[in-house]
């Protein structure tokens, strides 16, 4: 069954606490902290002390996304923070470097593909990662339309894991909702991310089981 990380970005921020601990009984597997610089991406959001505040509430991994120009700088403040998988984009500044800093500090690297990427870009990390994030939308914000052209990526990405024994996660953001999530699974997705189908429902256990039982 496909894990699903709802991302934050989309709950309600004034009881935040609340909405991590109901994903968690809703059935999610990690929890998605998309974390935006206003350089890498033209929106802001928040920063390591949003993971301080909410990891005592969940026992779930915290799946960090860096949409950040910089990565190195911040990595030392989600090791403190608490964070589980940290996520580097491929088109940031010292991602490689970064990925090495990440596994060294004990927590668990990540490599993401904006959709215009290619995934040669990362050929040469993907025996080094425990996550590849594919993007389904322009990172930037949450309630955007699913970018279905990005699919046959995430297809070569999961026929290169088996075939080549890669232990990554291989998780799809973007866009995700019941009416396209069997498709991504479909592809070999082993997680999706979903921020609006998750956090947008009046459901949240529904919203999830509705995305683990598309397959
Ligand atoms: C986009 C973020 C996504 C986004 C997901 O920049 O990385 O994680 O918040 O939100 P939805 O599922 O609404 O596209
Ligand atoms: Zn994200």
């Amino acid at each position: 069954m496909v894990m699903v990380a709802p991302s934050i970005l989309s709950a309600d921020f004034s009881r935040l606490g609340d909405e991590v601990k109901a994903i968690e009984k809703g059935g999610a597997d990690m929890v998605h902290i998309d974390v935006m610089d206003g350089h890498f991406v033209p929106n802001l959001t928040f920063g390591a002390p949003i993971v301080k505040w909410i990891r005592p509430v969940t026992d779930l991994p915290f799946d960090c996304h860096l949409m950040v120009a910089k990565p190195a700088k911040f990595l030392a403040d989600f090791k403190k923070a608490g964070a589980d998988y940290v996520t580097v984009h491929v088109e940031s500044e010292g991602w490689r470097d970064a990925i090495e800093t990440i596994r060294d500090m004990g927590m668990k690297p990540g490599v993401s593909l904006n959709p215009d990427t290619p995934l040669v870009s990362v050929m040469d990390v993907l025996d080094k990662v425990d996550l590849l994030l594919i993007m389904t939308v322009n990172p930037g914000f949450a309630g955007q339309g699913f970018m279905s052209e990005v699919v046959s990526k995430v297809r070569k990405a999961s026929i290169l894991k088996s075939g080549e024994g890669y232990r990554y996660i291989l998780s799809v953001d973007g866009g995700i909702k019941p009416s396209n999530v069997g498709e991504v699974i479909d592809a070999g997705a082993d997680m999706v991310v979903a921020g609006s189908a998750v956090y947008g429902s009046d459901d949240i256990r529904g919203a999830i089981r509705a995305l683990k039982s598309a397959r």
